[in-house]
Formats: C-alpha cells, structure tokens, sequence
C-alpha cells in the first residue's frame, strides 16, 4: 500500500484537476511544488508509451508555480521502461515546461479537454565547444530524429487521452484482447461513461499466480482511467506492484469474511471484475459478498463464464448450466431484475439483487452486471385481472 500522505495527495490531485484554479492553487501551498511535482512526473513516467528512439535520450520536465521551479528528467530508449534520471543539463536533449496548474489539468482534467498552448519547449542545447558543435551538425538528423520521437513520447505522457483498450490491452500484456478472449469491445462500450470519473475499482485476479508478478490489466485499468485508483486482489502477495493510483491486496475471494472487511476498508467500489479462480463456488461468493459493495450507479463484471460448463471448475456437464454455476447466478438475476412480475407467490420483500439489479448484459463469456434502483412497477392489478379475463371470455 502506498503511504496515507502520499494516498491523501494523489486523490487531492485528482479532484483538483476538474476543480478550480483556487483548488490547485490551495493545493500547491499545502504540498510544496517539489512534492506536487514529483508526483505528477511519476505519473507522466508512467503514462508513456514505449519509447520509439533507439539511441537513449534525456527529455526535460520542468513544471513551474510562480518563480518557483522543479526539473527532472526522462530518460527514453527503445525495448526500456521511461526511467526518471537527475537532471542533467549536459545530457537532455529536449526540455518541455508546464505550469503545474497546466500540467494537473492535463492528467487529472478531462480526457477529451483539448490541451494546446500550454507547455514551452526547446531542443538540444548548443555545445559550448565548438568541436562538439561540428560533430553535433554533423549527426544532426538522427539527433533530432532521437529528440523528437522522445519528446513525443513524453507528451503522450502528459495527457489524460490514451489508445483504446485493445492497444492497452497488448501494451501491459493483458490477455483481454486478441488471444485468449475478446472483452476489450465490451469494456469499451460498457467502461466509456465512467472514464473521466474518480472511479474505484477492483479487479480479482492480478495474475501471474505463484510464478511471476502479474498486473497487466491493473496497470491497464490504471491508464484507461486516468482519474481512477485501481485495487487488484490475488491470493498471492503482489504487493510489489503498489504505486500511485493501484494497490495489491492479498485474499482469497472464496473468503466472505475477508472479503467484507477489505470492502468496508476500501470500497464502495464503482466497478468489480472477477477475473480470478474462476471456480464456480468462488465466483458465486464474491458476487454475493461484493455486490452489496458496489455503489449504485455502478457495475459487476464477471469474465470467463465458460467454466459454469467445466464440471472440474464445479460447472455442470452437458448444455444446461445449474444452479450453483456462475452462469446459474447470471440466470437467477435474470429473475430477480423481473421480480415485480412475479405471481404466485408474488414477492413482497425484495432482496439486495431483486432491488438494485437494473441491468444484465451477457456476452460470450463474460457478464456485466448494472446496479442501481430496480423500481419500475408491474402492471397494476386491475389491467392485469382485466386482461386475463378478456383472455379467458376469448
Ligand atoms: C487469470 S489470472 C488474472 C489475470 C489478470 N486479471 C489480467 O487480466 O492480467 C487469475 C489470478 O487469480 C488468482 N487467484 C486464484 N485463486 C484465487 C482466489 N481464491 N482468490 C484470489 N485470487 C485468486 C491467481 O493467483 C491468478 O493470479
């Protein structure tokens, strides 16, 4: 878990950047510009993409609040993650300032606020030897090239926009898209109106398992959102994944009482996947232990709803899912969200899912499930008697 104070500025930062200038500004007097800025660079390191320069180049951030200042660099090189370097005058190439209310705005702001004309730059600095400078023209199109396809880089790190999900999905080496299943088209259409929201959410299933660390789709869900603070859990210790914005719980999810303790901690969630054992008895408890914890408004997500088939996943042989399978549970709230239609006995005290279950779209594989107020009413009783008795006099 990232320390409270750290917690504390990331989701002041968050709220600031939809907030007012007077927000930002209350902000940077309370943090520092040092603390306020390093934050925001991590989260820039973090939001570039590959970087595409072969030979290594230092890129420049410098974020500015008045006369105050803060410079760090970047270093990009192909096949090697952005790493945060000193700034080191003698080694940057490019150099791109913002005004740290420019810069809040950028990553927590909307994603689709059109951002121009709001940074300086300038590019590789004249050597003081002239002999460095004739060396320097000589090689000047591929040191440009370097500087400009680096620079690029850390400008598509400094916005909230971000490719679709099937390229995240590819980029952080989640398998959602393109190789064991296809669900980035539904996240797409279902996660779109909560993208620029300070949304909470919970994947289960880091993966990796017991043999590597895992976190691809965290780390996707973590860009995808760009104002969201993303929690995975695994039974597995992944803790060495915590940053800014994504924590990694250790639980099993076949454990209500665990499970609750860690919603009330950190919940309500806005959205929940399981994408975790996929054992059918699992997937039954955390829905029933976690949809209680998803705010209404909110979603239920559960992937791989093929081992509802796999008999050693619990599932039933044959074509007919049972009752105790997950695709059982997706059936039953089929029921529940038409519980004022019930007859005989007609349901007088709904429960938890027959109230806020106000939606369920399944796909191949996967189910997204709406929460909210399932309040529409039946047909009142007098038109329901009266038609049966037109239907009985035909
Ligand atoms: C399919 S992987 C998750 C992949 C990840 N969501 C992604 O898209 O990159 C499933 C993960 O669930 C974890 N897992 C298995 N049983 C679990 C349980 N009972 N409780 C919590 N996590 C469990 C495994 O350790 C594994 O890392």
């Amino acid at each position: 878990m990232v320390d409270t104070a750290q917690t504390e500025l990331i989701r002041r930062l968050i709220r600031a950047g939809t907030g007012s200038d007077d927000e930002i500004a209350a902000l940077l007097k309370d943090a520092g510009l040092v603390v306020v800025a390093r934050a925001l660079t991590e989260e820039v390191a973090f939001r570039c993409p590959e970087p595409a320069n072969a030979a290594p180049v230092d890129v420049a951030l410098e974020v500015t609040h008045g006369e105050a200042r803060h410079t760090v660099a970047l270093r990009m090189v192909r096949d090697e993650p952005v790493r945060v370097v000193e700034d080191d005058s003698a080694q940057v190439r490019s150099r791109v300032t913002f005004t740290a209310t420019d810069l809040v705005r950028r990553l927590f702001g909307a994603a689709d606020s059109p951002r121009t004309g709001d940074f300086h730059n300038s590019f590789v600095p004249a050597p003081e030897d002239p002999g460095q400078l004739k060396e320097l023209l000589s090689e000047m199109n591929t040191v440009f090239r370097d500087a400009a396809q680096a620079t690029a880089t850390l400008m598509a790190g400094c916005t909230a926009r971000c490719p679709g999900l099937d390229e995240l999905s590819i980029r952080y080496g989640s398998d959602k898209w393109a190789s064991l299943h296809w669900y980035t088209a539904h996240y797409e259409r279902h996660f779109a109106p909560y993208r620029d929201r300070p949304v909470r959410v919970l994947e289960i299933g880091i993966g990796g398992f017991d043999d590597d660390l895992g976190g691809s789709s965290l780390k996707m869900w973590k860009r995808y959102f760009h104002r969201g603070t993303i929690f995975g859990l695994d039974i597995y210790d992944k803790s060495a994944l915590n940053e800014s914005r994504l924590s990694a719980l250790v639980g099993d999810q076949n454990d209500p009482d665990y499970l609750t303790a860690m919603a009330r901690e950190h919940g309500p969630f806005d959205i929940v996947i399981d994408d975790g054992s996929h054992m059918n008895e699992h997937v039954r408890t955390s829905f029933t232990t976690l949809f209680p914890y998803v705010r209404s408004g909110g979603l239920y997500v559960i992937e791989d709803l093929q081992t509802a088939y796999f008999p050693h996943f619990g599932g039933s042989a044959g074509g007919s899912a049972g009752p105790d399978t997950s695709i059982g549970l997706v059936k039953g709230l089929i029921d529940d969200l038409h519980h004022r239609e019930h007859r005989e006995p007609a349901v007088t005290r709904p429960t938890l899912t027959q109230s806020m279950v106000t939606a369920v779209h399944a796909y191949h594989n996967i189910v997204f499930v709406e929460k909210g107020v399932n309040g529409e009413d039946t047909l009142p009783a007098w038109i329901d008697a009266a038609v049966r008795n037109a239907l009985v006099a035909k």
